[in-house]
C-alpha cells in the first residue's frame, strides 16, 4: 500500500550541507503522489537557494515568520494545519535543540510548535556534534515524546570525518516515512464506511443532491486501512481517487447506498455512516427531460430509508458510528440522532454556510458523543486537515470499540 499517496507533507529544511539532498527528497515524495510544501531556515538558504526547491515543488517557499505577504497567502498557522506530516530533513543539532526547548524564534520552529501533525526528524550533522552528550540528551527527549526519528546513517561526511551523523539516504527516508501512517489498531476488523453525497434523479439530466465532496469519508477509509482494517467504502458520486486496497462500491442514489451498505454490513464489525444521504427523493422520475413550460413547477418527494438507523437497529453487535451535519444546536441535535438511531457514537460537525469546516472543505472540527455504560460522553477534536482528523477518529473508534 502506498501510504504517501495524496498526503500533504510539510518539509522543513534546516541549514546543513545535506540540504542539497532535500531537492531529491521532494521529487521522490512527489513520485509517491504526495503534495509537498517547504519551509527553509535562513541558514538553509546559505546552502541552497529557495528557487531550487520552488522550481521542484511548484509552490512558493516559506522562509520568514514576519513576512506580511507570505502570511496573507498561507500564514504559519494555516501551514501548520495544512500538514498531514511534518518532516524536518535535514534536522541540524540546532533545530533539534529548538524543538526540545520549544523555541519559536523563526518560521520553522514556530510552525513545529503550532502543528498537530506527526513530526518526523531526520538528523544530519557532523559525527562529533551527533555524539555530543547534549545532542544525545536532546534525541532522548524526542524519543520520550514519541517523535519519529529517521536515521542518521554512518559513513564518510562532507567535512572529511567518518562516523554517525549523515542524513539517511532519500530512498530510505521515503520508504520509512509511510510507517508514520501505519498501525494495527483495527487489524482483523471489517469496517464499512459510506461517503459522499447521493443523487436523487428528477429526470434523465437533473437530480437533487448536496455539497458533500466525499473527502471526510475517503479520509476515514484511508485511515482505517492504515490501521489494518479490511475496508468496504460505499461511495456516492465524487471526484476522488478510491483508496488502494479498499473494496469500493460506487452508488448513485440513497436506495443504491441502502442496499450496498446493508449487504456489506452482514459481516462487518464497525459501520461509519459519513455519507450525506438525501433525506427525500422524487416520487416519479420523468423518463424524458422535463420541458420548461410553466412559471412554477413542483416536485413531489418521498422519504428515503434511513440507512444508518435501519442497519443499527438490525445488527446488535455492530459498532455504529453516525455523523451529524448541523447548522445550529450541534450537541442537542447530535444527541437526538445518537439516541433515535441507536448508535454507539456520533460525530457532530458544524456545516453552516460561513464555516471553514464540514461540506467540501479540506479541514474539519468535530464533537464526538458516545455511549459510555449508562451515560453519554463528549470529546472535542480541534480543527485540522480531514486526513489528520480521520486518523484521530479511527484511533478513538478503535479505543471505544469492544474488541
Ligand atoms: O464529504 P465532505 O465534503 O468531506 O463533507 C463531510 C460531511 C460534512 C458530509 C460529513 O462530515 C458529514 O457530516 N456527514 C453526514 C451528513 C448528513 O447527512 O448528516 P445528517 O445529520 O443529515 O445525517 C445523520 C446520519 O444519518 C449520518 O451519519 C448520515 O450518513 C445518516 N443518514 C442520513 C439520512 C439517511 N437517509 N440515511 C442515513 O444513513
Amino acid at each position: 500500500m502506498n501510504l504517501l499517496r495524496q498526503k500533504r507533507i510539510l518539509l522543513g529544511i534546516s541549514g546543513g550541507i545535506a540540504a542539497y539532498k532535500s531537492a531529491e527528497l521532494i521529487r521522490r515524495l512527489q513520485d509517491q503522489g504526495a503534495d509537498v510544501r517547504i519551509i527553509m531556515t535562513s541558514s538553509a538558504m546559505e546552502f541552497v537557494k529557495p528557487l531550487t526547491y520552488q522550481a521542484l515543488s511548484s509552490y512558493p517557499i516559506h522562509t520568514d515568520l514576519l513576512d506580511p505577504n507570505a502570511e496573507a497567502a498561507m500564514g504559519h498557522i494555516e501551514l501548520a494545519r495544512w500538514a498531514d506530516v511534518f518532516v524536518i530533513a535535514p534536522a541540524t543539532a540546532n533545530t533539534i535543540a529548538q524543538i526540545v526547548h520549544g523555541e519559536a524564534n523563526d518560521l520553522l520552529s514556530t510552525v513545529i510548535l503550532a502543528s498537530r501533525a506527526p513530526l518526523v526528524v531526520v538528523p544530519a550533522m557532523n559525527q562529533a556534534m551527533w555524539a555530543n552528550a547534549a545532542t544525545q540528551a536532546n534525541m532522548q527527549t524526542l524519543r520520550e515524546r514519541h517523535i519519529n526519528i529517521l536515521g542518521p546513517d554512518s559513513g564518510s561526511q562532507a567535512c572529511g570525518d567518518v562516523g554517525e551523523g549523515r542524513m539517511l539516504d532519500v530512498a530510505d527516508i521515503v520508504a520509512q516515512l509511510g510507517d508514520v501512517f501505519k498501525n494495527d489498531q483495527l487489524a482483523g476488523k471489517h469496517v464499512v464506511i459510506t461517503a459522499g453525497p447521493t443523487r436523487e434523479a428528477i429526470d434523465p439530466v437533473r437530480y437533487i443532491s448536496n455539497h458533500s465532496s466525499g473527502k471526510m469519508g475517503y479520509a476515514l477509509a484511508q485511515a482505517a486501512l492504515e490501521a489494518g482494517a479490511a475496508v468496504t467504502l460505499i461511495s456516492g458520486p465524487t471526484q476522488l481517487t478510491t483508496p488502494e486496497r479498499a473494496t469500493t462500491v460506487q452508488v448513485i442514489s440513497a436506495l443504491d447506498m441502502h442496499k450496498a451498505a446493508s449487504d456489506a454490513c452482514q459481516d462487518a464489525d464497525i459501520f461509519i455512516a459519513c455519507a450525506a444521504v438525501a433525506d427525500y427523493r422524487p416520487i416519479d422520475i420523468a423518463e424524458q427531460k422535463i420541458k420548461k413550460n410553466d412559471d412554477e413547477m413542483s416536485i413531489s418527494l418521498t422519504k428515503n430509508p434511513d440507512i444508518l438507523a435501519d442497519i443499527s437497529h438490525s445488527h446488535d453487535s455492530l459498532f455504529t458510528v453516525g455523523f451529524a451535519a448541523e447548522t445550529h444546536d450541534l450537541i442537542k441535535h447530535a444527541t437526538g440522532k445518537l439516541e433515535r438511531k441507536k448508535l454507539n457514537m456520533i460525530i457532530a460537525n458544524n456545516v453552516g454556510a460561513d464555516s471553514s469546516t464540514g461540506f467540501n472543505t479540506d479541514d474539519n472540527a468535530v464533537e464526538v458523543l458516545y455511549q459510555d455504560k449508562t451515560s453519554i460522553k463528549q470529546q472535542s477534536f480541534a480543527q485540522c486537515s480531514k486526513t489528520i482528523l480521520a486518523k484521530q477518529l479511527i484511533t478513538f473508534i478503535a479505543e471505544k470499540h469492544p474488541s
